[in-house]
């Protein structure tokens, strides 16, 4: 016979869940570089961000001082100022060059997407993202090539809904490029199929793509990397699925999402390939259009020559101005009761969060409670069942 305890517990929370709009024009600032290549390195660049048990986790592409290119971790760092102090670790057992980071939460496995492996796109994965050198050997990620494009298919970025994981990716040569696979296949091989998302001219729409989910919103979030008169900037799209059509936020240098125009930065001219720093480290790429930050690559504006040497350093925009709030208290506050009955007997019908759901953080006003995983937290705005 089993005996239920039932218990009642009434919790009041402040509910601070909101949304933001995206700025009708972008205002950003700067830090300065955050961190020098190590020695015998010319430059830190290609950046990718994952938040990793409440720190910040990035790898990236350098250079050396002569010819060849590679791919690097950082050790995590808990404050943007502590990243020129982080450990730069080479991965020594081939290079994951402008790699795309993420967890693949479904299947709880980390992944890192990469160009020039043995296919056209690769992925490594691991279970401890915090070893550069603990990764798996190149699985194919993608087999497709383009034509009329001097570097080939280049900078992709990994995306999922519900229902599909997409693949992204540039060429330098004014196309923006999408493939997708049912989430389950993932991780996988996209094969060799693709479809042409965007077409513009080559300075236009040249690399650096990102894709990312606005928090709290049906609404996606791209970023295209441009050649301009002043330098390198973002311009950004917006679509309300992943597999639809993108229309134009901000498509201008003297307006972009983030350029010499809006930055704030004053040690770089370039606002270049980069990644928004997400709270949430799983491939849905969510990111708060109310916090958002972006992590790039800049230069000296004195700096020349050949592209390989070209002194890239890591820097990281805040916006200043996010877009209007929404969908939560604005400035009030509401409080809201909670009830959670659980019982002894294990079969308890209280509200649960599944494995890899969100169970907390600032605004979460969800079920706090995991079913068989433990609410670990993240960052401020997010805690996960893992
Ligand atoms: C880029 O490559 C695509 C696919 O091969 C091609 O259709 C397009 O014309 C190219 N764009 C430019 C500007 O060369
Ligand atoms: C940038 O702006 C944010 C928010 O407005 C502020 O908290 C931060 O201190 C500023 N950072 C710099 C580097 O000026």
């Amino acid at each position: 016979m089993i005996q239920a305890l039932l218990v009642a517990l009434a919790a009041a929370a402040v509910v601070t869940a909101q949304t933001c709009a995206l700025p009708s024009s972008y205002k950003w600032n700067s830090t300065a570089a955050l961190a020098a290549p190590k020695s015998g390195w010319a430059s830190l660049k290609d950046f990718t961000h994952a938040p990793y048990n409440g720190q910040h986790l990035v790898y990236a592409t350098y250079h050396d001082t002569g010819s060849t290119w590679g791919s690097m971790g950082f050790s995590t760092f808990s404050d943007w100022s502590q990243m020129g102090s982080a450990t730069q670790t080479q991965m020594t057992a081939g290079s994951a060059v402008a790699p795309t980071l993420f967890l693949f939460a479904p299947k709880n496995i980390w992944i890192l997407a990469h160009q020039w492996g043995s296919a056209t796109f690769s992925y490594r994965t691991s279970t401890n993202p915090t070893n550069a050198n603990g990764w798996s050997g190149d699985n194919t990620l993608f087999t497709g090539k383009i034509s009329s494009s001097s570097t080939g298919a280049i900078d992709q970025t990994l995306i999922g809904d519900s229902s599909n994981m997409y693949l992204f990716f540039a060429g330098d040569n004014g196309s923006i490029y999408r493939a997708s696979m049912p989430i389950g296949n993932f991780p996988g091989s996209f094969g060799s199929s693709f479809t042409t998302v965007m077409s513009g001219s080559s300075n236009d729409l040249f690399e650096g793509v990102q894709v990312y989910k606005l928090k709290g919103q049906t609404k996606w979030l791209m970023l295209v990397e441009s050649i301009g008169g002043n330098g390198r900037y973002f311009r950004s799209y917006t679509a309300t699925s992943l597999g639809g059509s993108w229309t134009a936020d901000k498509t201008s240098e003297s307006a972009p999402f983030a350029g010499k125009a809006n930055s704030g930065a004053s040690w770089t001219n370039d606002i270049s390939h980069g990644d928004l720093v997400r709270d949430n480290a799983d491939q849905t790429m969510e990111v708060d259009p109310c916090h958002l930050q972006l992590l790039y690559q800049g230069r000296s504006p004195s700096s020349g020559g050949d592209y390989g040497l070209l002194p890239y350093r890591p820097g990281v925009l805040t916006l200043t101005n996010p877009g209007t709030a929404s969908g939560g208290t604005g400035g009030g506050t509401t409080t809201i009761t909670t009830t959670t009955t659980t019982a002894n007997n294990g079969g308890g019908t209280g509200c649960t969060t599944p494995i890899y759901g969100q169970c907390g953080g600032d605004g979460f006003t969800g079920c706090t409670v995991c079913a068989g995983s433990t609410c670990t937290f993240s960052n401020q705005w997010y805690s996960q069942c893992l």
